[in-house]
């Protein structure tokens, strides 16, 4: 019966003689810990459904008809149950259960990367008994078996907890890990040639409670007393999922994921969790650079001659002519130590932490906001008008994944082809590239009863997809494709922001770049969602503020490659790799007066156009803050030094603003948070006891005031009958600088192939793996084919940034979208 001095949902549990409260429902394993006993186990995980594997949480339960031993990880607690944690009973069958786990298992402990953080170590000397009594041959197995490029399988010590094959069938979706054969024989194993090649494969490794499963990156590097660890936030992408950063004699050497309620339950994508090994790499920038003349190379040089170079540059210069370009790698400190520079003291508006393929500020900041818990509210809508979360946000995917999954939340897609989620959506449509703002239009008009066919998508379809649409709505925004402009999206955005109670999940993919739109790091933009016009604070704290709104990425470019732009600053910046149009960018650095780049590592702009580099800390190496895609601040912690003489970006722009006479009054990270907090009312909620106080979930920031867009809805482009349009797609591996420089991750990214739906495919006649030629009004690209169902008639699928084939030589931004020939070689 429900004790009636509480709430209805409550009920009373004594555990070893303690009565406590716990809510109907909650797992004995949990109400029991969250009131301060813990209960041995091994294969129970709070993110998983319980499956009773070890039996390891044996205790001793009395319903009402006398104590049973029962697995306290399948048993809801109820109300008047009594239960004894301690009991002889329990005591005997735990200790039976390790005896029974030990029985096989080898004497490894010296040599195993588990030792001193292991669950079974840890259990057996708490719960088990003190010697074996077996002293038969223990069971063995080839150890250890390398199941997919990073991970390591050994078979003899695993426990078979059913955790890694539990993550990878429910949690990841990609089921390539398995019990096979049966009784004593059983092991986990991968099927003959299907590696375990899933993208969120090192968080098995996390959970394995046992050796059994080892990453490449981390193994034999250190023993946990070894490690010193702080709680940070991973930067790969924009999720912002929480992390302990481990480090060992001055080295990161390990990332776990944390468990925020709010971002990323734990869990995270291998590149975000392998991602610290190019931070480690030999070719980090450790001095300065500079280029004696266009033809030379760059050299390593001392602070002061790089610094007097910049410093030559920009002094008397028209600040009209000086561009930032990048800052989503920087730290919200280091963002608005930048803006301050650029637009307090050099005063260009020409600042854009965008690299042309993500959205206006306005749309990002103008449009309700929503969480991703909102987003997973179970029995809401997802809209996915954005890039495949798989590929581009994984701690996301798998958020999302789950609430479709379990909870009930209906996924719609607006994408230009097949998503990693396109198997659980309840429906994908996939638009004519450049027409989703067609799309999502009509999609509105079938809510209001009016059904028409748009964007190659049939009436019905739409009209379906609408039926489907309840309960609260986010729309998971971003660009899909950088082949087509933002400006169809935009069209899109608006159109469905007419839907009742919608709100947007921004789903822009680099690092910081929220927290580089809260410093006003885009053209028109100051700190804390403030436009030039409104600019309040800011102007009385920076003495002055650019007078009018300046360029964008692409405007700089193009400025640039013109000669009407003298000093272009790459802030953490490729524009040759990361920009959708290649032949735009290579005329801009050529033409450009003076490229200053501020890197961690060298990049393909820098080595070819670079006049002076300067090398900054990365991630790990400089205190500060990172703001995540639902504008949610957490704490980037420093946990080693930087390498040689690196500096933190806030130093850099505080050093070269003093060198052009305009103190930027601050020296240290806390200083400009507290400059921040004053004049933004957005930072406001950051102070010190804000972050401290929740130093997992963060501060969620809110406010602000940029106006969204005005609608003008966007023409669906034409082209000619021979043509098929470009969707260039983001994947998670890639030809990026800091993928490549990390060698878990270096030979993922997969080579380029172009994908055409098999109506074009049959129209060229060639077999699958042919060598095409895709040739645009921009250059042309060689590829191997391939036939996707998934890919609408119409399209060809090409990845965005493949080893040694960018598919931005074939762009023009320019252009609406890109129409290409795809022909025999
Ligand atoms: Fe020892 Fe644990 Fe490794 Fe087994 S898994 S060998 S008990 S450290
Ligand atoms: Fe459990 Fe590890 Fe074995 Fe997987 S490998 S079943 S996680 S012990
Ligand atoms: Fe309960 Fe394994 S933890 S059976």
């Amino acid at each position: 019966m429900t004790d009636t001095h509480s709430d209805v949902s409550t009920v009373s549990v004594t555990i070893d003689g303690v009565e406590i409260q716990a809510e109907a429902g909650e797992l004995l394993i949990d109400a029991a810990e969250r009131t301060g006993t813990y209960i041995p186990r091994f294969c129970y995980h709070s993110r998983m459904k319980p499956v009773g594997m070890c039996r390891m949480c044996l205790v001793e339960v009395d319903t009402g008809r006398g104590p049973a031993l029962q697995p306290s990880c399948m048993i809801p607690v109820a109300e008047g149950m009594v239960v004894d944690t301690e009991s002889d009973a329990t005591k005997k069958a735990q200790d039976g259960v390790l005896e029974f786990l030990l029985i096989n298992h080898p004497l490894d402990c010296p040599v195993c990367d588990k030792g001193g953080e292991c669950p079974l170590q840890d259990q057996t000397m708490a719960y088990g008994p003190g010697e074996s009594r077996f002293v038969e041959e223990k069971r063995h197995f080839e150890k250890p078996l390398p199941i997919s490029d990073t991970v390591y399988l050994d078979r003899e010590r695993c426990i078979l907890c059913d955790r890694c094959t539990r993550f990878a069938d429910d949690v990841a979706g990609d089921t390539l890990i398995h019990f096979m054969d049966r009784g004593n024989n059983t092991q986990v194993n991968t099927f003959p040639d299907e590696p375990f090649a899933s993208y969120f494969s090192g968080n098995t490794v996390q959970i394995c409670p046992v050796g059994a499963l080892t990453a490449k990156p981390y193994r034999f590097k250190a023993r946990p007393w070894d490690l010193e660890e702080t709680v940070s936030t991973a930067w790969t992408d924009s999720v912002g999922s929480r992390v302990t950063v481990q480090s060992s004699r001055n080295r990161v050497v390990r990332l776990l994921g944390v468990d925020s309620d709010a971002v990323n339950w734990g869990w995270l994508s291998d590149k975000e969790r392998f991602g610290f090994e190019a931070l480690n790499a030999d070719a980090r920038l450790t001095s300065p650079l500079v280029r004696g003349g266009s033809d030379e190379d760059l050299t390593p040089t001392g602070w002061a001659t790089a610094l007097s170079r910049i410093t030559e540059a920009l002094a008397d210069i028209d600040p009209a002519r000086v561009g930032v370009v990048g800052g989503a790698r920087l730290t919200n400190e280091s963002q608005y130590a930048w803006t301050k520079l650029a637009k307090g003291v050099i005063g260009t508006d020409n600042v854009d932490a965008q690299l042309g393929d993500g959205l206006p500020a306005e749309v990002v900041l103008g449009l309700p906001r929503a969480t991703i818990a909102d987003a997973c509210r179970p029995g809401g809508t997802v809209i996915l008008l954005g890039p495949d979360p798989k590929e581009d946000l994984g701690a996301l995917f798998l958020r999302l994944r789950h609430a479709v999954v379990n909870d009930g939340t209906t996924l719609i897609e607006l994408t230009p082809a097949r998503t990693g989620l396109s198997p659980i959506a309840a429906h994908s449509l996939h638009p004519k590239p450049g027409e989703v703002g067609q799309l999502a239009h009509a999609l509105v008009a079938a809510r209001g009863g009016t059904s028409i066919e748009a964007a190659g998508v049939s009436a019905g379809a739409i009209a379906d997809a609408a039926k489907a649409i309840s309960g609260p709505v986010t729309v998971v925004l971003g660009r899909a494709s950088t082949a087509e402009s933002a400006d169809a999206v935009v069209d899109a955005a608006l159109a469905l922001g007419s839907i009742d109670r919608v709100g947007f999940l921004s789903a822009l993919r680099r690092g910081n770049v929220h927290g580089a739109l809260d410093a006003g790091m885009a053209p028109g933009l100051l700190p804390g969602r403030r436009t030039l016009t409104d600019a309040g604070p800011v102007v009385d704290a920076w003495g002055s503020v650019p007078a009018a709104s300046g360029m964008d990425t692409a405007a700089m470019l193009s400025a640039a490659a013109g000669g009407s732009l003298d000093v272009l600053v790459l802030l953490g910046a490729d524009p040759l790799a990361d920009f959708p149009d290649r032949d735009l960018a290579q005329r801009a650095l050529a033409e450009v007066g003076t490229v200053i780049a501020i890197e961690t590592l060298a990049n393909a702009s820098t080595t070819g156009y670079a006049d002076v580099v300067l090398p900054a800390a990365a991630p790990t190496e400089s205190a500060g803050t990172f703001t995540n895609l639902e504008g949610r601040v957490s704490v980037s912690a420093q946990k080693v030094t930087p390498p040689g003489t690196a500096r933190a970006d806030w130093q850099i722009a505080a050093e070269i603003a003093d060198r052009l006479g305009g103190d930027l009054g601050v020296d240290s990270v806390e200083s400009i948070r507290a400059e921040m907090a004053a004049v933004s009312d957005v930072h406001a909620a950051l102070t010190e006891e804000a972050l401290a106080a929740d130093p997992v979930d963060g501060v969620l920031l809110s406010g602000g005031s940029v106006p969204p867009p005005t609608a003008s809805e966007s023409l669906a482009p034409t082209n000619d009958a021979y043509s098929l349009r470009l969707v260039a797609t983001r994947r998670m591996y890639d030809n990026g600088t800091m993928v490549q420089a990390c060698p878990a991750s270096a030979g993922l990214a997969a080579a380029v192939q172009v994908r055409l739906h098999p109506s074009d495919f049959a129209k060229l006649g060639v077999e699958a793996g042919t060598l095409v030629k895709i040739v645009s009004g921009k250059g042309e690209l060689m590829a191997p084919i391939a036939v996707d169902p998934g890919v609408p008639m119409g399209s060809a699928v090409v990845p965005a940034n493949a080893p040694d084939a960018n598919a931005n030589r074939l762009i023009d931004v320019t252009t609406p979208v890109t129409d290409v020939r795809v022909e025999r070689a």
